[in-house]
């Protein structure tokens, strides 16, 4: 049998081994695997035909629902049947947990098989328990062996299947260690000809690497129809649940969950859940509206600028690009004429979300000035707008979600892009304020 070497990054390989990855450059990923037997070269004969575009018979997508609105609405709005559908998240964030839920709920619809490759079944039985599901459609199986659970999946025939996780199984066809790309790529091409043959919705589980991408092969995420990312800060309750991929929706869509201690709720208003720790009339602190995939959530963006006692002044920054901030900061400095240079700095986006979207540029400038001037932001104000270097604000997507959002909310006043005025129609009780460039915003923001 041949061997090669193959990156556990990004998949790639190569005939020898090599200290640095030719194609993605890290160093030390080169595993030596055994190359998977030869497939018959000879296709079998196919029935398929070319048919003209406008013949293709159409029938309606069947969807199935499972009641956790949140999780339908991040699929596209329901479970296709056939649907190979990819996790990923930290360990500990809750993939398992939710998964359980989901099948719970969906195995009132059809016997579902949650294949539990890491945790021992009692261990999954004391988390039903704890989540209060007693489920009698729900089958469980410890099992890591890819043939032993495709058997059991032939008897079985479920209706939904749950692999918990796709680095923990590993086929006999291989001798590479579970988890490797190898590994992963052929359980997973496995699991899927099951899938799409038999009709059968899959949820792999997928582990995170340090980098943010799900371990093993960027191409698990090429094969699949679906990824999804759970994310959040294990130090708050909220999750996320992010559609990346869909191809049986959009990728716009978001779930907010909150982790209690019986499990997963729904969270269906985050906005209000974000704001509710607000303090009142605090210096530092500015509302903005994020949007999310589709969704415009409300989030708090505090600021705390204090005289540095050492040196070097610090920034300290969570939930936003460390970079941005610094950008920002030069900007209040030169174009502004606010100037933070012995100043620590620290930021912190509340709830433990992260933002990435330049339209909350406006927000943090704002907050920063706040704590720095010592002024509070009115409470019923609301800020949004991307800041470019030379000061100026610049229009951003989807303002009318965003100040609808901030009306709902009891905002009153909403300082925005000027550029994002034309067109754009007031909420009732809502001032729309529209600035040109970050000095005019502090002029205007107190
Ligand atoms: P888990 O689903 O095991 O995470 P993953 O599969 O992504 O590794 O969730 C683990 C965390 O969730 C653990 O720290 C405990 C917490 N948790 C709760 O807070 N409440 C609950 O009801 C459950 C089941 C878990
Ligand atoms: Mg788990």
């Amino acid at each position: 049998m041949k061997t090669i070497f193959v990156c556990q990054q990004c998949g790639g390989t190569s005939p020898k081994w090599l200290g640095r990855c030719p194609d993605c450059q890290a160093w030390n990923t080169l595993v030596e695997e055994k190359t998977a037997p030869a497939r018959d070269s000879r296709a079998p004969t196919s029935s398929s035909r070319p048919q003209r575009l406008p013949q293709v018979a159409v029938t309606k997508e069947d969807r199935r629902r499972c009641g956790i609105g949140e999780f339908d609405q991040v699929l596209g709005g329901g479970i296709v049947a056939g649907s190979f559908i990819l996790i990923g998240g930290d360990p500990g964030i809750g993939k398992s947990t939710l998964l359980l839920q989901a099948v719970s709920r969906l195995s009132e619809q059809g016997s579902a098989l949650y294949v539990t490759a890491e945790e021992s079944a009692r261990q999954v039985k004391l988390r039903a328990d704890r989540l209060g599901v007693s489920p009698r459609d729900v089958f469980l199986l410890a099992e890591t062996s890819l043939e032993a659970i495709l058997e059991r999946v032939a008897e079985l025939k479920p209706a939904f299947l749950v692999i918990d996780s796709i680095q923990t199984i590993f086929t006999a066809a291989l001798d590479s260690a579970p988890g490797s790309v190898s590994q992963v790529r052929e359980c997973a091409s496995r699991l899927m000809q099951v899938a799409k043959g038999d009709g059968i919705p899959t949820f792999l589980v997928g582990h995170v690497t340090k980098d943010g991408a799900i371990a093993g092969p960027r191409m698990l995420e090429h094969m699949v129809d679906t990824v999804l990312y759970f994310e959040g800060d294990p130090g708050h309750p909220y999750r996320i649940l992010r559609a990346v991929k869909n191809r049986f929706g959009s990728t716009n869509e978001i779930g907010v969950f909150q982790m209690k201690d019986r499990g997963l709720a729904e969270v269906s208003n985050p906005s209000e859940l974000f704001l509710s720790e607000r303090p009142d009339g605090a210096a530092g602190s500015a509302v903005v509206p994020a949007l999310e995939g589709s969704r415009p959530i409300l989030v708090e963006l505090q600021a705390l600028v204090s005289t540095t006692s050492f040196g070097t002044p610090r920034r300290t920054t969570m939930g936003f690009d460390h970079n941005r901030v610094s950008l920002l900061v030069a900007v209040l400095d030169k174009k502004v004429g606010l100037s933070l240079p012995a100043q620590d700095i620290f930021l912190n986006v509340a709830g433990g979300v992260r933002l990435d979207e330049p339209a909350v540029d406006l927000g943090v400038m704002a907050a920063l000035a706040s704590s720095h001037l010592n002024r509070a932001i009115p409470q019923r104000t609301i800020v949004f707008g991307e800041v470019g270097l030379a000061g100026e604000v610049r229009a951003v997507s989807h303002p009318d979600l965003r100040v609808k959002e901030a009306a709902r909310l009891g905002f009153n006043r909403c300082i925005l892009p000027a550029g994002n005025l034309k067109n754009l129609e007031a909420p009732p009780g809502l001032r729309l304020m529209g600035v040109k460039s970050a000095e005019e915003m502090l002029e205007d923001i107190f």
